[in-house]
């Protein structure tokens, strides 16, 4: 897609719904869309959402194999009150399996490229399996969760060209707390213990009030590095089926 094509659409969407945003993502990529659903707040609005809407796309989880119970405990309650079906994609064995026996089951502690490697595996690799074939994907980014997405917009591109659409990137967390308890969703009961975002249970802390919601994400590397590269790449990171990695 064009500069000028993402410029137009960003325009239009200011003034749009998300649900109105995801219609014109299914629109536009009938059967070429996906939706990356972490079961944070933000993505149980937008799985609400799609479940309404026909042709709805497919909904993956990239299950690390380190997320918390409580995660796996709210995938089980969509599945159990709506029916919800849920791809879930674990990471290669055969690059975890020497990532690990080299390195430790917990080597992100060790150090940052560790720790990025462990991302690359656990959830960048079996991203790139889930967007097979697809030409855009759905997240549940917002402007407000951090400076370095201040400027996210409703249409983008990620780094392989492909189309990225943020229905709620405009939300505050209040309208989507709002838009959680109107309709009663179930939703990540960590949240109510002081977890605003929620990652993998090794590399997620809760945080005081007065901090920023994703201070509790990698909270031992600097504020810059604190992201697993689905949306930002803190730097590039090449994994090889080979015992050295
Ligand atoms: S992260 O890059 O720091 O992990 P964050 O937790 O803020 O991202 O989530 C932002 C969006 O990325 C989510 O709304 C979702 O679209 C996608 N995402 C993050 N983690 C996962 C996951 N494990 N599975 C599927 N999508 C995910
Ligand atoms: Fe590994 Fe932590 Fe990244 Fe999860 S968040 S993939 S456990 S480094």
């Amino acid at each position: 897609m064009k500069a000028e094509d993402l410029t137009l659409l960003n325009a239009r969407s200011q003034t749009l719904h998300p649900s109105a945003i995801i219609d014109l993502a299914l629109e536009l990529f009938p059967s070429q869309l996906a939706f990356a659903n972490s079961f944070g707040l933000e993505d149980v609005v937008i799985q609400h959402l799609l479940q309404k809407k026909k042709g709805a796309p497919e909904s993956f989880v990239l299950d690390t194999g380190r997320l918390p119970a409580e995660t796996y405990d709210l995938i089980e309650r969509w599945r159990q009150r709506y029916g919800t079906t849920i791809r879930l994609i674990s990471p290669k064995p055969e690059l975890l399996e020497p990532f690990v026996r080299k390195n430790g089951p917990n080597a992100f502690y060790q150090n940052p490229d560790l720790r990025q490697t462990c991302c690359a595996i656990r959830k960048l690799e079996p991203l790139e399996r889930a967007l097979e074939g697809k030409a855009a994907w759905i997240t549940g980014v917002r402007r407000e969760q951090s400076a370095g997405r201040a400027n996210a917009t409703f249409f983008s591109l990620d780094h392989k060209n492909r189309v990225k659409i943020s229905p709620l990137a405009d939300w505050t967390l209040d309208a989507v707390w709002a838009y959680v308890r109107a309709h009663d969703l179930p939703y990540n009961v960590l949240h109510d213990a002081g977890y605003p975002s929620i990652g993998c249970a090794p590399c997620t802390r809760a945080v005081l009030p007065s901090e920023d919601i994703r201070a509790g994400r990698w909270w031992w590397e600097q504020e810059s590095q604190r992201e697993c590269g689905l949306h930002h790449k803190p730097k590039e990171v090449k994994v090889h089926a080979h015992p050295s990695v």
